[in-house]
């Protein structure tokens, strides 16, 4: 089975990241073909920096690899690097229709927030259905925020193999209910781009500062709590055993317990969660030439599975004369 995902350089790698992607991604690695990438050219929609960009990518690829991706077990790269995805999503912008992408709640959203308009933005389903179906991935682990990404992935799929026959694995959304949007400091879904976000690899007096500006309702010391419209309590369960989760509940229930305490208390559990990757972030962070290497070969491996689709699609459109 083939299971494939991607991330975006656009900014620090987040514990939302981790827990609706990442970690999936890396526990795959041991029980299919994994593929999994930097998207740099889905990126450029919303960050016009090169440097930065150039920097954001590196260290995507840095936390990926502290974390525990082994390009050995896996396609592991960066998706500029490999040509193919921007000559597939050409061909496949034939094949979508203006609908489809009108009705996209992710191009919405961000135009609602001040984004330009631009086409890149507009487009950036295509890219993601390229993505997606030049490596013929059966499941594709994400947050509940890309289901639609991945319905319009399969949409233009459909639409393809309907006028050339198959061609095209249609893919599953490989989404965890428990885990499918992780709230932020302010109970939105975390990202990147809304400032709300608890990144992975914090130096710990910025973990402290991120933890206790969580917001909480305003209930006193002696009233009971509520756990389960909790953000503190939320982002608390995503680290603690099941018999931890149901320990903590009933502090909550009980009248006493201080915000302040169970904020500081995640302070430490988050950070001794990510202690074991640390020293091979900081270790990996001093070779950026040795990340480069495994990045390139990484496009070499991938490049060779993409290179078996584009072969068949050039063929079935007729690009090939
Ligand atoms: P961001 O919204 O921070 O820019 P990305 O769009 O790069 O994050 O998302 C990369 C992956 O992480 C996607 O699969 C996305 O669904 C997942 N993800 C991002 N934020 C969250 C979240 N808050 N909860 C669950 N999954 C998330
Ligand atoms: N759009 C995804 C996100 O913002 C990133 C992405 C690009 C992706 N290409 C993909 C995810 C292919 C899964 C498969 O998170």
């Amino acid at each position: 089975m083939r299971v494939l995902s991607g991330i975006q350089p656009s900014g620090h790698l987040h514990i939302g990241n981790f827990f609706g992607m990442m970690r999936s991604m890396i526990q795959w690695q041991a029980k299919s073909e994994l593929f999994c990438f930097i998207v740099n050219l889905h990126a450029l929609t919303t960050v016009n920096d090169g440097p930065l960009l150039a920097l954001n990518t590196l260290e995507a690829a840095t936390d990926f690899l502290a974390l525990g991706l082994d390009p050995d077990k896996s396609h592991f790269w960066v998706q500029g690097d490999v040509s193919e995805h921007a000559e597939l999503t050409w061909i496949l912008h034939n094949f979508t229709s203006m609908g489809l992408l009108e009705r996209s709640h992710s191009y919405k959203d961000k135009i609602s927030r001040g984004l330009v308009p631009n086409h890149g933005l507009f487009a950036y389903p295509v890219l993601m259905a390229a993505d997606i179906l030049l490596y013929q991935a059966n499941l594709v682990p994400v947050g509940q925020d890309q289901k639609q990404h991945l319905e319009i992935a399969r949409d233009i799929a459909g639409t393809f193999n309907h006028v050339f026959g198959p061609t095209f694995t249609l893919p599953e959304p490989g989404i965890d209910e428990n885990l499918a949007t992780i709230p932020g400091l302010d109970g939105q879904k975390m990202s990147k781009s809304y400032n709300n976000a608890i990144n992975i690899f914090i130096p710990k007096d910025e973990l402290k500062k991120r933890v206790m500006a969580i917001v909480t309702d305003a209930r006193a010391v002696d009233e009971p709590k509520d756990p389960d419209n909790c953000n503190l309590f939320a982002i608390s369960k995503l680290f603690l055993s099941d018999a931890a989760v149901a320990e903590l509940r009933e502090r909550y229930l009980k009248p006493g317990l201080k915000y302040g305490e169970v904020k500081k208390e995640l302070v430490e559990i988050i950070w001794n969660f990510f202690a074991p990757y640390r020293q091979a972030r900081e270790d990996l962070a001093k070779r950026p030439d040795f990340i480069r290497d495994v990045m390139r070969e990484g496009a070499q491996k991938a490049s060779r599975v993409a290179q078996e689709t584009m072969e068949v699609v050039r063929v079935k459109v007729g690009l090939k004369y």
